[in-house]
């Protein structure tokens, strides 16, 4: 047996910790989690748990419940059977310290950048001083410097999602939640936007989930890659990510990267194959 697949981790049902530290050092936990939308199932028994300083990448076929499974977890939707905890508080609606990075931007348009990147401090009730002080201080770190006074339209996809990174950062999140969170720009912009945002994460560390339909994305970036599979889907497979920090360019070129790259493949594979299937059938 290889190395690599030495690494994988079958994530038993029965185990709600899929991880060696213990549950009070959890930041993010899922127990028996299910949810339903009316008589269909979309996922069952999912039990996860993400610690303070780790990150997460979610992976699994298209429709299998990422999306509804992040938004349960940020307290937008309730779950159906089970529960979900932050820092052991039962979530059941959205809370300070938890920011979410869609998959759209999900800016305000007659916002400017400024004030997009300010929304979740006023909220939180932030005072002006702080936020005169905060909001420059994130738009300069995503890039946006120059760009406060400018509204979304007038941006790239690119520069949305940095403001949309900045909004989420500014409110210093414990928990960051990200669907898909580069899957609408080009493929340069994507790499420098995951770079950027591992080198934010090693400046200030913290608990962060998110959604890819990129195996190259879950691997650079994720100390685990959980795969979400079936139908009702379920943690079908855990993969500990064994790649040194910090995480740069120079991992991308790691021969162990190329290995774990493959791992979560064939993980997905057939799934992958069948969606195409039943597209092709479908047409
Ligand atoms: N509000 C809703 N009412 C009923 N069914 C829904 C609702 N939202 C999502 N679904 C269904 O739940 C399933 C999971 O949807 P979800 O958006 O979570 O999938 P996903 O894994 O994020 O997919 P993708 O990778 O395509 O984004 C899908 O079959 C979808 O049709
Ligand atoms: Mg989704």
């Amino acid at each position: 047996m290889s190395s690599g697949a030495a690494t994988i981790r079958r994530a038993a049902v029965t185990d709600p910790t899929h991880r060696t530290e213990s549950a009070s050092q959890s930041r993010i936990r899922t127990v028996g989690a299910g949810k339903r939308y009316g008589d269909f199932q979309v996922f069952r028994d999912v039990d996860l748990e993400v610690g303070a300083r780790e990150v997460v990448a979610l992976v699994g076929p298209s429709g299998c419940g990422k999306t509804t499974l992040l938004r349960c977890i940020d307290g937008l939707l309730p779950i159906s059977d089970g529960e979900i905890l932050i820092e052991g508080a039962r979530v059941t609606e959205p809370r300070a310290g938890v920011a979410m990075v869609f998959q759209h931007f999900g800016l305000f348009p007659w916002k400017t950048v400024f004030d997009n990147v300010a929304y979740g401090l006023r909220l939180a009730g932030a005072a002006k001083a702080d936020i005169a002080e905060k909001v420059p201080h994130f738009i300069n770190m995503v890039g946006l410097k120059g760009f406060e006074k400018v509204y979304p339209y007038q941006m790239s996809g690119g520069m949305q999602q940095r403001c949309g990174l900045a909004r989420a950062l500014a409110v210093e999140p414990k928990v960051l939640l990200m669907d898909e969170p580069f899957a609408a720009v080009d493929a340069q912009t994507r790499e420098i936007l995951q770079l950027e945002l591992l080198s934010i994460w090693e400046m200030r560390p913290t608990t962060m989930l998110f959604v890819t339909h990129s195996i190259e994305e879950a691997v650079l970036m994720g100390d685990r890659v959980v795969v979400l599979k079936g139908r009702p889907s379920t943690v079908h497979e855990v993969i500990e990510v064994d790649l040194p920090h910090p995480r740069t360019r120079e991992t991308l070129t790691l021969p162990r990267f190329a290995e774990l790259r493959e791992i979560v493949w064939n993980t997905l594979k057939d799934e992958a194959r069948q969606a195409e299937f039943e597209l092709e059938k479908g047409r």
